[in-house]
């Protein structure tokens, strides 16, 4: 059985991969290297042990597209590509919706002129907006706050339209809650082009003496101690998911919103202390105030992963912060010594 990944050599993508591979599947990959880099592909040879085949394509050019689908039997698609910073979306809003709608719609039809109707889609929480209540069901209504989040529940909707003009597709959106983490190896990690947004990689920056402190964004939200409450997954787990996902769109014809996250939320607080714990270094922390669009609390209600999927997060904050500080240090220092 053969899956195609798109964007397969980033951060979720390249980790999905090596899951794959090592549970047995062919791949085919493509990926820009937009914000990714070829030595990836390298890295998920040497973990595994596996080859696959790699198209360095893009999803704006039809005709790439139309090249792989015509030398490859592929069973099923999981979509990665994608740009994915809400900053930059916000600055330039016709990229993001030309590179994400655009890219998707390219891919949906080549798919469909393929006869290939099974796609797991790399969605995100952030289509629930600034959700009424946690943990956050798949029901939740959606509603968005930036055009990165628009696009990706614009192409849930596509999805959803397509789903219903044709009901022999196999659909599951999987919405992911924070992924962080790092292949245990230290050979994979997150390694953002650009300075990072989000609150796990600016930790590594402080902890490898980039930024000289963190700026905890509001410590007056009413949560545990103050700071905003996220659902850190390990990008392990999130992986996982992704191949539970393919089985079950490999078995039942139907389109599903599914959670990706552990159901249990942590202060930003609380992940600066586990961070130093674990990895015995500072992180010190500035208050600064609240983030514009950042809600207090955001985690998932997990129970329709479970039962749909049979996939349950194994990984803690503890793996996630040891394996974090692991992968930087393998890729700053090539090993994983201090
Ligand atoms: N935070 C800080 N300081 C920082 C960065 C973040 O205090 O320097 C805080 C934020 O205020 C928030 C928490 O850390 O309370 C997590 O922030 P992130 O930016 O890491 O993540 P978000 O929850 O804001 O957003 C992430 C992804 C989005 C995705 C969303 C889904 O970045 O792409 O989760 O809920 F859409």
């Amino acid at each position: 059985m053969s899956i195609l990944v798109t964007g397969g050599t980033g951060f979720i993508g390249s980790h999905t991969c090596v899951e794959l591979l090592e549970a047995g599947y062919d791949l085919v990959v493509f990926d820009n290297f937009a914000n990714s880099k070829p030595s990836v592909i390298d890295k998920i040879v040497d973990i595994t042990g596996k080859g696959f085949k790699f198209y360095h394509a893009d999803m704006a050019d039809k005709n790439s597209l139309e090249r792989i689908f015509s030398e490859n039997d592929i069973d099923c698609v999981i979509h990665f590509a994608g740009y994915k910073a809400v900053g930059e979306s916000v600055e330039k809003p016709l990229m993001y919706y030309q590179n994400n709608i655009t890219g998707t719609l390219n891919l949906l039809e080549t798919m469909s002129e393929y006869n290939v109707k099974r796609i797991v889609f790399s969605s995100s929480a952030t289509v629930y907006g600034i959700p009424k209540s946690v943990p956050i069901t798949e029901d939740e209504p959606l509603s968005v706050t930036n055009p990165y989040g628009r696009t990706k529940l614009m192409i849930e909707d596509i999805l959803r339209d397509l789903y219903v003009s044709d009901n022999s597709w196999a659909i599951i959106l999987l919405r992911y809650f924070n992924p962080v983490g790092g292949h245990p190896s230290g050979l994979l990690c997150e390694d953002p082009n650009g300075i990072p947004n989000n609150l796990m990689p600016r930790i590594l920056d402080t902890a490898f003496g980039k930024q000289d402190k963190i700026n905890v964004f509001g410590n007056d939200y009413p949560t545990v101690d103050g700071t905003g409450v996220r659902d850190y997954i390990h990008v392990l787990d999130l992986a996982k998911g992704h191949v539970k996902a393919v089985e079950r769109i490999m078995r039942v014809n139907d389109i599903q919103a599914i959670n990706l996250g552990t159901g249990r939320g942590y202060s930003v607080l609380e992940l600066i202390k586990t961070f130093e714990e674990v990895n015995n270094v500072k992180v010190p922390v500035e208050f600064a105030p609240r983030r514009p669009g950042d809600v207090a609390e955001c985690y998932a209600d997990t129970r329709k992963a479970s039962e749909m999927l049979g996939w349950k997060a194994q990984l803690g904050v503890t793996e996630m912060c040891r394996d974090s500080y692991r992968a930087r240090l393998m890729l700053e220092h090539g090993s994983d010594d201090k």
